[in-house]
């Protein structure tokens, strides 16, 4: 039986798990910016591989290896034989006894999962179709940062419910917070994990964006058409044009509500430059976040 860490998805993860890292990410910012060093996986070797365009993820998982002693590949799954057709099962075994620990992003959640189950490396989520748990980290320690504490907060969420939402939901109610998600009917959030979040805290999914964004003390969006639908993206912004994060939106919240984008954004799509700009401190802080967070999801199962 393996017993490898992996960041496959967050449901994986207890409440304690994502404390730790959370606190981690705290404690490795406030020293990068003092200047100390770590070589906390110092000779190791992480593979990232991209079927996906990525600026956030590759970077801050890429600098944050280097920051922790080790270092980065970049492997674009178009150049891999993955990309001509050779088994997840095989490519698993193969890149296991090489690197140290692989980060992927792709299309189906389950390659992530055949990569761990095939594998004997820990491997990390980068994004899927379905979940998004990288960001999600970053995302908390970006609301602790701000608020002081998560549990009993409110995040809504308006939008398409893709993976962004899927991993929200899970990471803030495990944390203790309230969600809601106002989307168009027939673009609401994974089935299982709202029926999951209605048993497991204060969790709301509604067409009304009025009624979710009430008591809000963080607003988050997201595009409304997500790496891989581009074909869909004009008949969305028709579908999603009245969930939008805009002033009037923002005055059904409480007041000083936090604003959220796990970028990249489409201002005047989901999000209005005017509420963009006037919240840009904190979205480039969580930007910023990615780093930290990253660099403890590496720490948690690499080192
Ligand atoms: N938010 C996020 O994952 O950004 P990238 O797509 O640039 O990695
Ligand atoms: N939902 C977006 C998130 C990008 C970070 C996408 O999958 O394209």
């Amino acid at each position: 039986m393996k017993n490898t860490k992996h960041l496959l998805k967050l449901m994986d993860w207890s409440a304690q798990e994502i404390k730790e890292v959370l606190d981690t990410a705290d404690q490795l910012k406030y020293e990068k910016k003092n200047g100390v060093e770590h070589h906390l996986l110092k000779g190791k070797t992480l593979g990232m591989i991209f079927s996906k365009s990525s600026t956030r993820t590759r970077v801050s998982f890429e600098v944050g290896m280097y920051d922790l002693g080790g270092s980065a590949l970049f492997l674009s799954s178009r150049d891999l034989q993955i990309g001509r057709g050779e088994p997840v099962e095989d490519t698993a075994r193969v890149l296991s006894r090489y690197l140290d620990g692989i980060m992927i992003r792709t299309f189906d959640q389950s390659e992530v999962e055949d990569l761990a189950k095939y594998g004997s490396i820990p491997i990390i989520n980068g994004l899927t179709d379905y979940c998004h748990p990288c960001q999600v980290l970053a995302d908390l320690m970006t609301i602790r940062e701000k608020l002081g504490s998560l549990k009993g907060k409110k995040l809504c969420y308006i939008g398409d419910g893709n993976n962004m939402t899927n991993s929200l939901i899970v990471g803030c109610i495990k944390m203790g917070m309230a969600v809601s998600v106002a989307c168009p009917k027939g673009y609401e959030p994974d089935s299982e994990l709202m029926k999951w979040a209605d048993e497991n805290g204060d969790f709301l999914c509604t067409d009304d964006i009025q009624k979710a964004a009430a008591g809000a003390d963080v607003v988050y969006t997201d595009v409304w058409a997500s790496m891989g639908q581009e074909s869909e993206a004009e008949e969305r912004k028709k579908i999603f044009k009245n969930y939008q994060v805009n002033a009037q939106t923002m005055s059904y919240t409480n007041k000083n509500a936090m604003v959220l984008h796990c970028l990249p954004a489409h201002r005047e799509e989901e999000i209005t430059a005017e509420v963009f700009e006037a919240h840009a401190d904190e979205i480039f802080e969580e930007a910023e976040n990615r780093l930290h967070a990253q660099k403890a999801v590496l720490v948690k199962c690499m080192a």
